[in-house]
């Protein structure tokens, strides 16, 4: 299908929402988008923060004193502060998934039994399908300005023999990307670490390689000896595989060349990217955007490649916190959250702006330096009081420090306990914009808009999933007659002995013998014990019953799943399609943006 829609010269075709439905079947149900009222200024702007492994334990407001982030406390201290808002997957790729669409990730493919829970090379084909509706688009297709500017991590091309972008932000809802189709990794260190990201998740990277290479020579021995290719075609054919095997085996050492790449649209602009200004740059392009579009409506997602390894600050922020480079990169992740408030108020947005900020799940604790003269600083975030980490399903994975500011509708510096989701943003962006979600897509985040506005206190999920990969691990449950959120968990990792997190993996991983299997399922009060450290007895009735429902709401959900492709599949995340490099000046792929070297002198 993209295929049709590149054309060579002009580049890519833009396929609108409606044209997309008609794509995928869907060309009934264009009741889509109802827009109340005509009058687009009147419509609130959005500014959509996204942080990647920022712990619930990272910021000042949610109880860090000794971490300096004025300007996010500033926005919980004008809104409302949501302690208990939860992931449906601890992991980056799908939870992003989720975030966009308010759909369990599970529902769009991003649920995998393999280890590798997210994408790593931009040569794959796997990615949020196309098809997803994304509040990007809800509000495009309203009138919406929309960019989308930092990590993205959910995929770039599918198969084709050309660059078709499927899964690239701009065939997503958004006019206009600067940022990453990955994620930042050790690779792309500006000095090199020592580390790298794609072999610490990747332990059988050079098993996958050997097998393709053995079988790519098998197939051109068989097609000379069956006479298919003749003697010239098969020297050729026997070069060919001699090359790709030889680059495929070098891919750990010049990776940082192909996957640290920055795009603007759909352009490759910086190769590998610098990230020492990094922050600056997303910073200017995120003020900019506003100031360009002040007459709105608009929507900014801004996703920073913060707090992530490889840890990268601008010489203003480096050594200036008391938490050695890790809480550098959250001071200055702060500092660039306060210029974009600072161009609301200049601008006299602030009023009209709902402003949303979050993380992606929690701090990824087995993230330690190796670093001369680093050895053993911790480089991930940090989760506070709760148990765990990114990857896991306990509450240091799941739950994420969160705040939303819209002054007309959020009385200021107000709280919500009540267990809430990530899934919640796109029905409650587009209850806020007026604009109908689809009838015909499973949603699984309610709006609420009334719950922020302090108006209807009651909680809005009664049962909300925790998945690792296709795997329920555990389920939060809300009952509607009590005031006490619990927790039943039916499989959790298991730890590297006296530690939190499994060392041995770099990541724990969600099935087999990295993990427990509880039964009877551990149930756990998260109202008096967030910290999940005492479980409450299995033998109780009520606690038989809490457990009953849980397994009770799990099969009816599950019941809901229809199985989609898998996203995750080998020959998917693999870098096995080297004609989708983006590369910015081929064959050298290297190339830097031009124009970005005095920060000293740019007015943000
Ligand atoms: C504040 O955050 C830093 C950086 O993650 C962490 O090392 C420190 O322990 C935190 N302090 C508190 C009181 O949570
Ligand atoms: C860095 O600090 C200097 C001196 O305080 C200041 O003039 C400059 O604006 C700062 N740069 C940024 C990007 O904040
Ligand atoms: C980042 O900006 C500073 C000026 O503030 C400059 O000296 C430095 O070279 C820049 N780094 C890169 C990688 O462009």
């Amino acid at each position: 299908m993209e295929l049709a829609n590149f054309i060579p010269g002009k580049g890519f075709r833009k396929l609108n929402i409606f044209q997309k439905m008609k794509t995928s079947g869907l060309i009934g149900l264009l009741l889509l988008v109802l827009v109340y009222g005509d009058d687009a200024t009147r419509k609130p702007n959005f500014v959509i923060i996204m942080v990647d492994d920022l712990g619930m334990g990272d910021v000042g407001c949610f109880g860090n004193d000794t971490i300096r982030t004025p300007n996010i406390d500033r926005l919980a201290a004008e809104g409302v502060k949501l302690n208990h808002n939860m992931v449906p997957a601890p992991t980056c790729t799908p939870s992003r998934g989720a975030f966009l669409t308010g759909r369990y990730p599970i529902r769009m493919g991003l649920a995998s039994k393999l280890p590798n829970t997210m994408f790593g090379f931009n040569t794959g084909i796997g990615g949020m399908p196309s098809s997803e509706i994304t509040f990007a688009e809800m509000l495009k297709s309203t009138g919406y300005a929309t960019a989308a500017l930092g990590k993205w991590h959910l995929g770039l091309h599918s198969f084709s023999f050309g660059h078709n972008f499927e899964f690239h932000p701009l065939n997503q809802g958004f006019d206009f990307f600067y940022g990453t189709p990955l994620t930042n990794m050790n690779e792309c260190a500006d000095t090199p670490n020592g580390r790298s990201s794609i072999m610490s998740l990747w332990h059988d990277f050079y098993t996958v390689i050997t097998n393709v290479t053995v079988f790519l020579y098998s197939l051109v021995g068989l097609l000379r000896f069956s006479r298919v290719v003749g003697p010239t075609s098969f020297k050729v054919l026997l070069l060919l595989t001699t090359i790709i095997a030889i680059v495929a085996y070098c891919m750990p050492y010049y990776n940082y060349r192909f996957e640290c790449v920055l795009l603007k649209n759909y352009e490759a602009v910086e190769q590998p990217f610098r990230l020492q200004n990094m922050t600056l740059r997303l910073t200017k392009y995120a003020t900019s955007f506003i100031e360009e579009n002040k007459e709105g409506p608009f929507l900014l997602y801004l996703s920073f490649l913060k707090v992530h390894t490889a840890m990268f600050t601008s010489k203003n922020f480096t050594g200036v916190s008391k938490h050695g480079q890790y809480g550098d990169n959250v001071e200055e992740m702060d500092w660039s959250v306060g210029r974009v408030l600072a161009k609301l108020d200049q601008l006299e947005l602030t009023k009209n702006t709902f402003v949303f900020f979050t993380s992606d799940h929690g701090g990824h604790i087995e993230e330690i330096s190796i670093e001369p003269g680093r050895e053993g600083e911790r480089e991930g975030g940090w989760n506070g009081i709760y148990k765990g980490g990114k990857s896991q399903v306990w509450e240091g994975g799941v739950r994420v420090p969160t705040i939303a500011r819209y002054p007309p509708l959020i009385p200021q510096g107000s709280e919500i306990s009540v267990p809430t989701s990530s899934m919640d943003v796109t029905p409650t962006l587009a209850s806020l914009a007026g604009v109908k979600i689809p009838r015909d897509v499973t949603i699984d985040g309610v709006d609420i808009t009334k719950l922020l506005a302090g108006k209807d206190k009651a909680p809005p999920h009664e049962f909300l999933f925790i998945y690792c990969g296709p795997w329920i691990h555990g389920v939060t449950y809300r009952p509607k007659t009590d005031d006490i959120s619990y927790k039943v968990v039916f499989t959790s990792p298991k730890w590297t002995p006296d530690t939190e997190g499994c060392f041995n993996t770099w990541l724990c991983r969600c099935h087999g013998e990295w993990v427990d299997h509880h039964d009877p399922p551990l149930v756990y009060d998260l109202t008096h014990d967030p910290s999940e450290r005492r479980p409450l007895d299995p033998t109780n009735s009520d606690v038989r019953k809490i457990t009953s429902k849980a397994i009770e709401a799990v099969d009816i959900h599950e019941g809901t799943v229809v199985p989609v492709i898998n996203q995750f599949q080998r020959f998917r995340v693999g870098p096995l399609y080297p004609w989708l490099q983006p590369c910015c000046n081929f064959p050298l792929c290297s190339c830097v943006e031009e124009g970005y070297e005095n920060w000293d002198l740019v007015d943000f």
